[in-house]
This record gives C-alpha cells, sequence and structure tokens, in this order.
C-alpha cells in the first residue's frame, strides 16, 4: 500500500483510519474522500489531500484513484444497523450499489480493496456462542444482508478477476474520537460519555444482550494488518472473524462503576435495537485470522475502559474530583 483512497473518511473509523494510515505511510497519498456535508475538518483536512467521492458515483471514485495514482482502496461508507432498517433502499444502493462501484474501478484500476463486514452479517440461526469463520449466514436485517452480499461479491470479484478483496467483521467498535451514529452496539460508547458527564445512562438493550465488541485501536490495527498480510497464507478473504470482549450491559456497567463507583444506570429498551442485538452472535471464534495473519487484540475490557474514561475526560476538560463533586 502506498497511494490510499478512504471513502467516507469522516466517519467513524475513517476519520481514525485516514489519520493513522498517513502516519503509517508518509511517503504516500492518504486521500480522505468524503461527501458534501461531511467535509474533513482540523487535522484531517490539514495533514493530507481530500477529495470528494460519493460511493454511489462510479466516476467520481475512478476520478480520484486516477489523480492520485491509488492502488488500495478502504471503503468504509454504510449506514449502520438501525438506521439502515429505517431507509433499507439507501442502505442497499450504498452498501452493495457503492461497493460494486468501487470494485469496478479498483478492477479497471488494479486496487486492493477493503470492505468492512460485521458481526450483523449473522442472524438468529447462526450458532451464537464462539460462531465459526464459516457457518451459516442468513441475517434478518438489511444491514446484515447488505454485508454479507458484499462478502459474497468481494470474494467474487478476487476469483473471477484476481481483484485483491481483503475484509473482516468487525464487532461494535468504541472510541472517544468520532461518534458512531445509527448502530446497535453504540450503546457501549455512550454508556462511556454519560458515566464521564455523570449523567444517568439509559441503557437501550436488557441485560444479558452480550455482542462482540472492540476498541478502536485494535480495529485499527486489524484493518491495516489484513491487507499487509502474506496473500500465500490467506485461505480466507472475505470476511475474516476477529473477536477481542464479549459482554453485557451489566458487564460494562460494573466495570465502568469500578472507576466511577457514582455512576447510575437505568434500562429504558428500545425494541429495535434489541431485536436485531438478539438475531446477532454473543461472540465469535477468531482462529482463521489469528491462524492466517497473525490477528491478536491487545485490549480487554479493564485497558480500554481506562484509556476511555481518561481521553474523553481529556476532551470535556473534566477531572476526576470535579465528577465526584457534581455527582455528590
Ligand atoms: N456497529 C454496527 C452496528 O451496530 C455493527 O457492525 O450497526
Amino acid at each position: 500500500m502506498k497511494n490510499i483512497l478512504i471513502i467516507g473518511a469522516t466517519g467513524q473509523i475513517g476519520s481514525e483510519l485516514t489519520m493513522r494510515l498517513r502516519n503509517e505511510y508518509p511517503g504516500g497519498n492518504v486521500v480522505a474522500g468524503y461527501i458534501k456535508g461531511a467535509e474533513p475538518k482540523g487535522a484531517l483536512l490539514e495533514s493530507g489531500p481530500a477529495h470528494e467521492v460519493d460511493i454511489t458515483n462510479a466516476a467520481q471514485i475512478a476520478e480520484a484513484v486516477e489523480k492520485y495514482n491509488v492502488d488500495t482502496i478502504y471503503n468504509l461508507a454504510a449506514l449502520l444497523s438501525a438506521v439502515a432498517e429505517a431507509k433499507p433502499q439507501l442502505a442497499w444502493k450504498i452498501g452493495v450499489g457503492g461497493l460494486y462501484n468501487t470494485l469496478e474501478v479498483a478492477r479497471e484500476k488494479n486496487c486492493a480493496v477493503f470492505t468492512p463486514s460485521s458481526i450483523g452479517s449473522f442472524g438468529h440461526n447462526t450458532p451464537a456462542d464462539k460462531t465459526p469463520q464459516d457457518t451459516i449466514q442468513r441475517p434478518d436485517t438489511i444491514y446484515g444482508v447488505t454485508k454479507v452480499t458484499g462478502e459474497m461479491l468481494s470474494d467474487y470479484y478476487a476469483r473471477r478477476f484476481g481483484v485483491d478483496t481483503r475484509s473482516v467483521r468487525f464487532p461494535g467498535l468504541i472510541s472517544y474520537t468520532t461518534p458512531p451514529g445509527g448502530g446497535t452496539t453504540d450503546y457501549a460508547v455512550d454508556i462511556y460519555y454519560a458515566a464521564v458527564k455523570g449523567e444517568t445512562f439509559k441503557c437501550p438493550l436488557k441485560p444479558g444482550s452480550f455482542m462482540d465488541m472492540m476498541y478502536m485501536p485494535d480495529a485499527l490495527r486489524a484493518a491495516i494488518e489484513i491487507m499487509e498480510a502474506d496473500p500465500a497464507k490467506l485461505v480466507h478473504r472475505n470476511s475474516f472473524n476477529i473477536a477481542s470482549m464479549s459482554f453485557d450491559p451489566e458487564i460494562i456497567y460494573a466495570k465502568i462503576r469500578e472507576h466511577i463507583p457514582e455512576f447510575k444506570m437505568e434500562y429504558e429498551l428500545d425494541p429495535l435495537r434489541q431485536k436485531i442485538c438478539d438475531s446477532w452472535p454473543n461472540s465469535l471464534d477468531d482462529t482463521c485470522a489469528r491462524e492466517e495473519w497473525g490477528w491478536r487484540p491487545e485490549y480487554d475490557l479493564e485497558s480500554m475502559t481506562v484509556d476511555m474514561i481518561t481521553h474523553l475526560r481529556e476532551k470535556f476538560g473534566i477531572t476526576a474530583p470535579e465528577v465526584a463533586h457534581a455527582m455528590a
């Protein structure tokens, strides 16, 4: 990888991955692809090139690839699960139509392509615990339907046209930088914001709702390492199960209270998110990723919690004693 285009560079993953790739590949172009209304700002704008790339517009993708001599595309455009249920046609247009545009440009211009899949690519009849790499994928959501279609289309382009497509199935991603929007796993981000700000957290999922989660630095490393992996060792391509931690609302609440004892959580269930969560696995088996390209997570719930609280306090200018005082 030398010249990289990130489609969706101002989103939850893109805003951090773009900065990380610019650090990893200082000699190349790492182009922040954005849509109108979500232009890059601050460090993201100042640290490298940016180009308008709406994934539903194949000509814009091709233009950016040509202009910057791109050899690798990170396709991060998507609607998250709950938003996608409200706009299924748009979810398909971006998730599948957009991927098709990307793969066609990649085929013509000889680019490698990374397109994340998700725990959402599984459904209610998938084995829920230690979900195997190769298993039933009959998702119940349009988000999942686009992800499974994306996995198959990407594998087809690799087999049929030799396009170097690779990907991972991301769990819920937790970060203090750019907030996510409209996902089912997002409660696990929101809970830290509430805890640090001294607010009571209204949890949308009931106790016992287990899902895989991952701290953003591990997710970014996975996205880079899979694209750097030796292709001769890859038995799979689209997509690898990766995992680092699985918890339910009670476990993350208890963990945060070890650090912020005054923190309070109440349940206010969201039926749509609960239904989506109930159809997703509790935990994935990531043995294939470990064996085929050496995947290893670095963060667990404790180290992620310490880091999240520290950075969110910095972000909001809150010191620990003030939080304790504000809640007293
Ligand atoms: N974080 C995503 C969602 O909740 C799942 O990959 O929609």
